[in-house]
C-alpha cells in the first residue's frame, strides 16, 4: 500500500513536471547492516589506511548523500512493522547523517519539499486503542523535519490488513475511505509541488 500511495505521488509528479525520478528501492536491495560501523570507522583515517570494507561504506554513504543532495523532492514509503522503524530506512539516515555534507548542525536540503508514506495494518487514531504505539512515524518526522529541515507532509495510510482479516470486517468501509484519501493527499502533494517547483524553475 505504501508502494501505490507513492506511486500515485511520482505518477502525478511525472506528469505535472515532467519530473526525472530516482529511485532507491530499500527492501529488494537493502543497505548492508555493518556499513555504518565500517563507514564511521574511516572518520580521521587516511584514505590509505582504510579497508577495502571501510572504503566500500564511506563510498556507499557519499552516493546516498548526493542522489539526496540531487534530489528537488522526496518521497519515502514505508510500512509499520511491530510498531517500529524500518531497519532499512534507519540504515539510509545512519549512512546519510555519516556524511559529511550532514553533519550534526549541517541542513543541505533544508526546505525542500519532502513527502512520507506510511501504511499501517491497524488503525492508530487517537481515539483508538492503539493511540501512541505508532513509534516509527515520529522518528521519521523528527529526522526529516526538524535533523534535516524539510519541508515534510505526512501521509498516512491506515488499516490495510482490514480486507484480510476476519476481525476487521466491520472496518472495511472504513479502511477503503482512509486509502482513498491517501490517495488523493498523494495527488494533492504531488501536484503541489510540481506547481512550487515549476514556479522556481
Ligand atoms: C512483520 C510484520 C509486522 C507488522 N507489524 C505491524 C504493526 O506493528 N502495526 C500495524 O499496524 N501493521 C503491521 N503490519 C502490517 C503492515 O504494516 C501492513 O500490511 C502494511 O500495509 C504493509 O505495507 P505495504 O502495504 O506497503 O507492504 C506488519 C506486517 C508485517 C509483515
Amino acid at each position: 500500500m505504501s508502494r501505490a500511495v507513492a506511486d500515485t505521488f511520482q505518477e502525478t509528479l511525472v506528469r505535472e513536471l515532467g519530473a526525472d525520478v530516482v529511485q532507491r528501492d530499500l527492501a529488494l536491495d537493502p543497505l548492508p547492516a555493518d556499513a555504518w560501523t565500517h563507514t564511521a570507522a574511516t572518520r580521521g583515517l587516511p584514505v590509505e589506511e582504510r579497508s577495502p570494507e571501510q572504503q566500500a561504506a564511506y563510498d556507499l554513504a557519499t552516493t546516498l548523500a548526493d542522489e539526496l543532495v540531487a534530489a528537488d523532492a522526496l518521497v519515502i514509503a514505508v510500512p509499520l512493522y511491530n510498531f517500529g522503524v524500518s531497519q532499512h530506512l534507519k540504515t539510509w539516515f545512519d549512512l546519510i547523517i555519516a556524511d559529511p555534507r550532514f553533519a550534526p548542525g549541517q541542513q543541505p536540503i533544508a526546505g525542500r519539499p519532502a513527502t512520507l508514506v506510511v501504511a499501517r495494518g491497524g488503525g492508530y487514531g487517537e481515539d483508538t486503542p492503539r493511540a501512541g504505539w505508532d513509534h516509527a512515524t515520529p522518528y521519521y518526522e523528527r529526522i526529516l523535519s526538524d535533523v534535516w529541515g524539510l519541508d515534510l507532509t505526512v501521509i498516512e495510510a491506515e488499516l490495510t490488513l482490514a480486507h484480510v482479516t476476519p476481525a476487521m470486517a466491520e472496518l472495511r468501509e472504513l479502511a477503503d475511505q482512509v486509502q482513498n484519501r491517501a490517495h488523493d493527499d498523494a495527488r494533492s502533494r504531488a501536484r503541489q509541488i510540481g506547481e512550487s517547483l515549476r514556479r522556481a524553475a
